[in-house]
């Protein structure tokens, strides 16, 4: 999920720094769906967000409705504008601290942001160096993640991750293991530390007792977000996880009531939901989808439209704060119909968040028409810590996006893009 750099101190001696260059190809690792980046990034980048192209077009930011404050449920936001939740790969130990309260703090102007995703579990740790919050330390450092937004004025929400059977088991602590809906493995590659790439490993179906254990992870570790100051809690219910794993017909072959129909294959997600929902409140919980998206070997099929209007439904009747509905067209997946997207709007009452290649304009618009609520910036934010102020004052926005240091164990490329400043005026 993450691209090695000769720098990260998690090279391991396989893979070290004398042979990084050569070996660099070799040892890319990266998230699924960013795999979809390097084809259309430089394009994107130099066609629609990066050029500023709409400077001079709005003149009165203030009246503009995304810098105007809302609630997403009991929080109050002081804008429309969400950081999306970006796996970063840098919590040692699969423990947040110091590194990614500076990296949180210095992002604080947004009206609310979404943690990378985190792992409610440790069989959820898929990935290399994501945190968890299932273990007493990761509360500890998820606390000064927290303390520091809220010291600037910010508001911010937890993803839960179970990354299920996206991932191999030399990246799992000891005594976890890949586990799925069904025992039906992931195509495509995993980078570990200690490995390098390598194929996704075969999942463990989960067994009745074990769906309900794993049910149990997700709200003990939202339990424990609030108790590390979060203000609410997003699952993670997209990109190919665990949550997806359970909608999908391919990933998920069970026969018993998790398997088979929509209704059934919806019930889990559900489940976690409606828990999380009686234990830290409707109003703190939040959930992003992604129907039509293809990320982690997730294939379309016939029921889609039947599946995410259920969920819509469903989740609207459960009463959570927001969907967060996710459309990576932008970074070259399918398309997500807008008929999909009018239907989630019109068959959920709570807020909905809506992400993927947004530029200033076409957020305004999706707010204006009532598409969406609050819209979710991602890439923007890693090298933009100010995206906010850019976009408020006309700022230009920087160009400069190392994706190369994305999944990186090191601190280069996380907490160190400078925020705008205005050249120096020398008036003669
Ligand atoms: C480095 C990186 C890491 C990401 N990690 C996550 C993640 O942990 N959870 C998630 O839901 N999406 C993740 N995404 C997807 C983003 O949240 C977002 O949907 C995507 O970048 C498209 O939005 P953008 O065009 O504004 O960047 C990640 C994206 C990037 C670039």
């Amino acid at each position: 999920m993450f691209q090695v750099t000769p720098k990260s101190p998690l090279l391991s001696p396989a893979c070290g720094a004398a042979q990084a260059k050569k070996k660099k190809a070799k040892c890319r690792g990266y998230h699924p769906f960013v795999k979809m980046i390097p084809i259309t990034f430089i394009s994107l980048q130099q066609s629609y967000f990066y050029q500023n192209k709409f400077k001079h077009a709005i003149n009165k930011m203030e009246t503009l409705k995304i810098f105007a404050p809302t609630t997403v449920g009991a929080i109050e936001v002081k804008n429309r504008i969400a950081m999306s939740p970006m796996t970063r790969c840098r919590a040692i130990g699969n423990i947040p601290g110091d590194l990614q309260a500076k990296y949180y703090a210095q992002r604080a102007d947004a009206g609310l942001i979404i943690t990378e995703g985190t792992s409610p579990s440790p069989n959820g740790l898929g990935y290399a160096r994501i945190p968890g919050i299932f273990s007493e330390a990761q509360v500890e450092g998820w606390k000064k993640v927290t303390d520091a937004v809220h010291a600037k004025g910010g508001k911010i929400v937890i993803q839960l991750m179970h990354s299920g059977r996206i991932g191999h088991p030399a990246n799992l602590p000891e005594g976890a293991q890949l586990v799925g809906p069904s025992a039906v493995k992931a195509a495509g590659q995993m980078w570990t530390d200690s490995l390098q790439m390598q194929d996704m490993g075969m999942p463990h179906a989960l067994t009745a007792n074990e769906v309900q254990s794993t049910k149990q992870e997700f709200i003990t570790a939202a339990k424990n977000a609030i108790e590390a100051g979060f203000d609410g809690v997003e699952l993670h219910g997209a990109n190919g996880y665990l949550l997806e794993q359970f909608l999908s017909p391919f990933s998920n072959v069970r026969t018993d009531e998790y398997g088979g129909s929509v209704e059934n294959r919806a019930r889990f997600v559900l489940e976690v939901a409606a828990g999380l929902a009686e234990a830290i409140g409707g109003d703190r919980t939040g959930i992003r989808l992604s129907p039509y998206g293809v990320a982690s070997d997730m294939p379309h099929y016939p029921e889609i439209d039947a599946t995410y209007t259920y969920l819509a439904q469903q989740l609207s009747n459960i009463g959570i704060a927001y969907i967060h509905l996710v459309d990576h067209s932008a970074l070259g997946a399918p398309a997500v119909p807008l008929a999909i997207k009018q239907t989630i709007r019109r068959e959920f009452k709570g807020t909905l968040i809506l992400a993927g290649g947004y530029d200033l304009q076409r957020a305004e618009a999706d707010l204006e028409s009532g598409l969406g609520d609050l819209i979710a910036f991602g890439r923007p934010f890693i090298n933009n810590p100010d995206l906010v102020n850019r976009l408020e004052n006309n700022h230009p926005l920087s160009q400069d996006l190392k994706m190369d240091l994305f999944y990186s164990a090191a601190e280069e490329g996380y907490c160190d893009y400078p925020v705008y400043e205005e050249a120096p005026n020398l008036a003669i």
